[in-house]
């Protein structure tokens, strides 16, 4: 059985337009997926879904053979989601506080919730910070923040809705070997990002959503032959 079953997926807005539309794929566990799509294509929108965040107008979300409306409690502890706007996810006054409050509602014991949150803010470079205001961080240092908050969780699945966006050099190759180690441990991966070229030695499967529609799935190489029809750079392209 899958780890993540996407069943057929549609969403349509209050408006009456639908987001995305007859989105079907399945994932593995430990795989690495690099989402990727124009501006608009309903990347950020699919992604919602898989944490139960929105619910489907049509369709459905399996996580193990369940569907996580049916639990999501158990879905937002096991798929973490960073998401593409930081200050949507940064919610309290300092750093520490703000890495700690996804352990602590966990119910953790304090030891095991500071551990979490120490490697959290070193693996994502804010160590030192901790007593820091969320609201004087930088564009980059709360981008960092809301990473690190959603790794201390340590769910099996995480989605990083563009990751790049924001970190200066450094921080992108911080972000980078983030990446790897958490493959290395087994966890699950999607990266949605305009920057798939990054992601080359990590990626194992590559997805492309068009106009809210699945267009392509597959291993990275055999979908990036086809990328530029979607608004995607292909490989080797200079631009
Ligand atoms: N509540 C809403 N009502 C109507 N349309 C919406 C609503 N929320 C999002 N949309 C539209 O749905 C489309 C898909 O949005 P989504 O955020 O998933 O795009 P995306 O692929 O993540 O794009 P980007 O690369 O810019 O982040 C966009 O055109 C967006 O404007
Ligand atoms: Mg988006």
């Amino acid at each position: 059985m899958p780890l993540l079953e996407v069943e057929n997926l549609g969403h349509r807005f209050a408006d009456g337009s639908w987001g995305i539309r007859n989105v079907s794929f399945a994932l593995e566990q430990g795989g690495f997926t690099v989402l990727t799509g124009r501006n608009g294509s309903g990347k950020t929108i699919l992604v919602k879904h898989l944490n139960g965040l929105l619910k489907p107008t049509e369709g459905r979300v399996l996580l193990d053979g369940k569907p996580v409306q049916s639990d999501l409690l158990a879905a937002r502890t096991r798929v973490g989601l960073v998401f593409q706007n930081p200050y949507a996810q940064v919610i309290q006054e300092t750093v520490r506080e703000d890495a700690a409050f996804g352990p602590e509602n966990l119910g953790l014991p304090p030891e095991e919730s500071e551990r979490r949150v120490r490697e959290a803010l070193s693996e994502t470079g804010l160590t030192g910070l901790e007593e820091r205001y969320t609201g004087i961080l930088s564009g980059g240092e709360i981008k960092r923040l809301a990473l690190a908050g959603v790794i201390a969780m340590e769910p099996e699945i995480i989605i990083f809705d563009e990751p790049f966006a924001g970190l200066d050099y450094p921080g992108m190759k911080q972000c980078i070997a983030m990446l790897t180690a958490l493959k290395t441990g087994g966890k699950t991966l999607i990266v949605i990002t305009h920057h798939h070229e990054k992601l080359t030695r990590l990626a194992d499967r590559m997805l492309i959503m068009n106009q809210g529609r699945l267009a392509e799935d597959g291993r990275p190489e055999a979908v990036l032959a086809r990328a530029e029809a979607y608004g995607v750079a292909g490989i080797g392209v200079q631009w």
